[in-house]
């Protein structure tokens, strides 16, 4: 089947089979290669990526769910203005060891901060983290720096600003 869909602002047109796994179009096909592959049965969030807006497990889509859908990859993120403060609290908590899985932790945090409510206690960021596994740092680190990150209003503004321009004129 014939798909069109957007990645991180680009319109891709992509023939397919409807089955084939939104992870392998990312990494094979697109070259996207920072979502990375760990379980492959949705139980870790190494693959996470943003969907229309909201953090899925891209190893569990199918190619047909995302016919005219909006995808956001690491890569993409990477271009937002609110991208670097994300990285600085990871880096300047500790949060970061062999960095696995940390794309998808970052995925997931970028989805969490477009829709969380202040102020953010660490059982809601544990509660909203349970799908991301870190074989590493002890989860403790991460926690520390995404409720950090989730109780302060600058970065919230900005990553929402950031995903709301994300498609914009694309
Ligand atoms: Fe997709 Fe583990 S590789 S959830
Ligand atoms: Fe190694 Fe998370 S930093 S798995």
């Amino acid at each position: 089947m014939q798909i069109t869909f957007n990645v991180n602002g680009s319109e891709i047109e992509l023939e397919v089979s409807p089955k084939e796994r939104l992870l392998d179009i990312l990494r094979d096909r697109l070259q996207l290669t920072g979502t990375k592959e760990s379980c492959g049965k949705g139980e870790c969030g190494a693959c996470t990526v943003l969907l229309n807006g909201r953090p899925v497990n891209s190893c569990l889509v199918p190619a047909a769910q995302i016919d005219g859908a909006k995808v956001v990859t690491i890569e993409g993120v990477r271009q937002w203005e609110g991208y670097p403060a994300i990285e600085r609290a990871y880096l300047e908590h500790g949060a970061v060891q062999c960095g696995f899985c940390t794309p998808g932790f970052v995925m997931s945090t970028v989805g969490f901060l477009t829709s969380v409510e202040e102020p953010v206690a660490e059982e809601e960021v544990k509660t909203n983290f349970g799908g991301n596994i870190c074989r590493c740092t002890g989860y403790e680190k991460i926690f520390i720096a995404i409720e950090e990150l989730a109780n302060d209003d600058a970065v919230i503004e900005q990553i929402r600003e950031d995903w709301e321009n994300a498609f914009e004129n694309k």
